[in-house]
């Protein structure tokens, strides 16, 4: 039987009628936009969260640049960010006008460290985006001893946590996805930003709506984005699974392990006080490509996600590093993620590991 790289459907397969009832039901209420189905899923992902506020968006690349500007952020100040991540991460900066400042990762995380943020950073640094990767934490407390406001990209995170408590929950504010591949997915695009600060959250609710806050009056140039009432209302119905889903995906890290993988491949190692809800798992050996068409013969997902980074991207051309990224290059060169999900089988990661073994490659 082929192990797909990810798979969505089966977690959501129980939650199937009480979807279809709390879609009749949102029909019927016929409120579509702003409703009261995201104002109690905004309330109920705060409190999953362990933060005062939670505003839905349109998407996670929206979180990041609505995260920015109501931090102030725009032309003329850097803000630091990692290259090994998705390209959003970084595009977020340049929409609001600032400079990208591509650092460090450490590779055996990949994750921004205190050590690589501090070598980037600028007398115009205004900010440092930590993305939490593939579900890993970034040491955002010891990022913020640095003393620059810290932006958590969670998109990958949700469900996450580490000491100072859940990914989303560790810096000035955080951003948060819920494509349908998340930790929590939707069933289209979605985003939330989250945070402590009350100033932060009204600009986020204001720019989200045109920058008013009651559409008569605009207050700031902003953006229409906003969480829709249909996916709010489903969210709700997965919200209350999401642990048990993050276990799941605790438990298939486990299940590698104990088959042996790390015999074959470097696994990814959590951070610091980390306990990653891996929304992939990624691997890294020196022969990923001839690794990934072995694991793809025998049926089994995997993909090379970000084997070009991001500074090294058409767009970023002019904001290339003065220096070396050498984690950031590795990693690149080296990982491929395998399948994960809440429900890979310890007989489905046994079947995966064999197959590596298989590829003969030391
Ligand atoms: C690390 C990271 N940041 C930002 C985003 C952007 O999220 P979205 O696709 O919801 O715009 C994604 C997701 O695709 C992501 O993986």
């Amino acid at each position: 039987m082929p192990v797909p790289l990810f798979d969505i459907q089966t977690p959501l397969a129980p939650l199937r009628a009480a979807m279809h009832a709390k879609l009749a039901a949102t029909f019927d209420a016929g409120a579509f936009i702003l409703g009261p189905e995201v104002a109690a899923f905004e309330e109920e992902l705060a409190t999953y969260l362990g933060v005062p506020h939670a505003i839905g968006v349109a998407n996670g690349t929206d979180a990041l640049v609505l995260a920015l500007r109501a931090l102030g952020i725009g032309p003329g100040d850097d803000v630091v960010v990692p290259s090994f991540t998705f390209y959003a991460s970084a595009e977020a900066v340049p929409l609001t006008g600032a400079n990208p400042v591509f650092c460090d990762v450490d590779p055996e995380t990949f994750c921004v460290t205190a050590a690589t943020v501090r070598a980037a950073l600028t007398p115009a640094t205004k900010a440092v985006i930590a993305v939490h990767l593939f579900g890993n934490v970034a040491p955002v407390t010891e990022i913020a001893g640095l003393g620059v406001p810290v932006v958590e990209d969670a998109a990958q995170a949700v469900g996450s946590r580490a000491a100072a408590g859940a990914a989303g929950a560790l810096g000035t504010v955080a951003c948060l996805s819920f494509f349908p591949s998340k930790n929590l997915g939707g069933f289209g695009d979605g985003g939330a930003v989250a945070t402590a600060d009350e100033v932060i959250a009204e600009r986020v609710r204001m720019l989200r709506f045109h920058g008013s806050r009651d559409k008569q009056s605009f207050e700031l140039v902003g953006h229409n984005s906003r969480l829709d009432e249909l996916q709010a209302a489903l969210l709700r119905v997965e919200l209350p699974h999401l642990d048990e889903w993050c276990d799941g995906r605790r438990a298939a890290g486990r299940h590698y392990r104990e088959a042996g993988l790390g015999e074959l491949v470097a696994l990814p190692v959590p951070a610091d006080g980390a306990d990653p809800a891996w929304n992939l798992f990624v691997v890294r050996h020196e022969r990923a490509d001839a690794l990934g068409a072995a694991l793809a013969g025998a049926g089994i997902g995997q993909k090379a996600y970000y084997r070009v980074p991001t500074h090294r991207q058409p767009a970023m051309r002019q904001w290339t590093p003065a220096a070396e990224l050498p984690g950031t290059e590795e990693a690149a060169r080296t990982h491929l993620a395998i399948p994960m999900s809440p429900v890979l089988s310890r007989a489905q990661a046994e079947q995966v590991v064999a197959a590596a073994r298989g590829a003969g490659l030391d």
